[in-house]
């Protein structure tokens, strides 16, 4: 079976490997279709993606991607949204769960955010109206609302999940906003098994910092899915512990939630973890449930016991010890 790899920026390298080589180690069979994209990709040779990419990953339909820098306020657009709205991944999964072994705040956070991926502000629509006023368009539709509600719900009814929470701010911002809650609860009609409520995002803010566990899936749009991602990550022990999986029709991109890590790349530090994860996920998507589990287990292991963690949980392992370390509990 083959699957897109993209490194992609700064860690990337160092946590593609560590894929590559827990692939192996498990005896997936798949065969890495390698490509690049990203910033250090554009200053080599002055393209965002390697020509080919979109047509493997097309005709893969399953990519796993490293992390890919986006230039801050100027330049080029960010590759993720790029892809995103290609190949029309709408939905974008972030597991946050709390593991033994990783220090944080909550012992018994497990809940899914499903976040929006192809419009609101992320839609890039944007121009300056007179020197000094620039405007942005948050696009929101009733029927990409829909499809993100239904996929929330139908995750929920396929995972044993038993709640869907609608993030918004239909308060403030009555049409778009309103728009997503108002196809939210259309769609929550239709899963009459499934608990459904909603929440306006500031006050989700304080009650994941205060009280995540009352969560379980939270669907929202694309901002706020991305905010609360990172804050969900910081609730279980940061970035190095955040996997997510950009969902499409044709198409899957398994990636982690954090960046390029610039201040840590090339110096074998970065922690693998959520692009294990990620894996993880790609690898139960493609059936192979007992390999999953047996990836689980071994991250699991290696992490409660303490002795190969790497430096971002207070560890001492550099990104290949610690692979080897997961690879050995294989
Ligand atoms: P970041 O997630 O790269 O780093 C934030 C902090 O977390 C840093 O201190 C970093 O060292 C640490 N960190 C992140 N991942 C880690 C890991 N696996 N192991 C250990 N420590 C880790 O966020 P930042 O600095 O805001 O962004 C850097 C670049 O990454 C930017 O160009 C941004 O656009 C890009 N980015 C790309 C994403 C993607 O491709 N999916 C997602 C988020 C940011």
């Amino acid at each position: 079976m083959k699957a897109v790899l993209i490194q992609g920026d700064g860690i990337g390298r160092e946590i593609a490997e560590s894929v590559k080589e827990v692939s192996a180690e498990l005896e997936t069979g798949i065969v890495w279709d390698e490509y690049q994209a990203g910033a250090q990709y554009y200053e080599a040779s002055g393209k965002l993606l390697q020509d080919g990419l979109l047509e493997a990953i097309a005709k893969d339909g399953i990519a796993l991607k490293g992390p890919t820098a986006t230039p801050i306020g100027k330049g080029f657009r960010s590759i993720n949204v790029l892809l995103r709205q290609h190949f029309a991944t709408y939905a974008n999964l972030r597991p946050v769960k709390t593991m033994t072994g990783v220090p944080s705040r909550y012992e018994n956070v497990d809940l899914v955010i499903v976040r929006e991926n192809t419009e609101d502000l992320y839609k890039g629509i944007e121009y300056m109206y007179d020197q000094d006023t620039a405007h942005g368009i948050k696009l929101i539709s009733r029927a990409a609302s829909e499809r993100i509600a239904r996929f929330s719900f139908d995750y929920a009814k396929k995972n044993g999940r038993h709640k869907v929470t609608a993030v918004h701010k239909a308060n403030i911002m009555k049409m778009t906003d309103g728009l997503f809650l108002e196809s939210f609860q259309k769609v929550a009609k239709e899963y009459p098994e499934i608990a459904s409520d909603s929440v306006i995002i500031d006050a989700l803010c304080m009650k994941l910092v205060t009280d995540p566990a009352q969560f379980d899936v939270l669907c929202a749009p694309n901002l706020y899915g991305d905010i609360i991602s990172d804050l969900c990550a910081g609730l279980v022990g940061g970035l190095g512990f955040a996997p997510s999986a950009n969902i499409g029709d044709k198409v899957r991109i398994y990636e982690a939630v954090h960046g390029s890590a610039p201040d840590i790349a090339g110096r074998d530090l970065a922690n693998p973890t959520a692009l294990l994860m990620s894996f993880e996920m790609m690898l139960k998507d493609l059936g192979m449930k007992e390999k999953a589990d047996r990836l689980q287990d071994a991250l699991m292991e290696v992490i409660a016991q303490g002795k190969e963690t790497t430096a971002d949980i207070g560890g001492h392992a550099s990104t290949s010890a610690f692979t080897q370390a997961v690879k050995e509990r294989l």
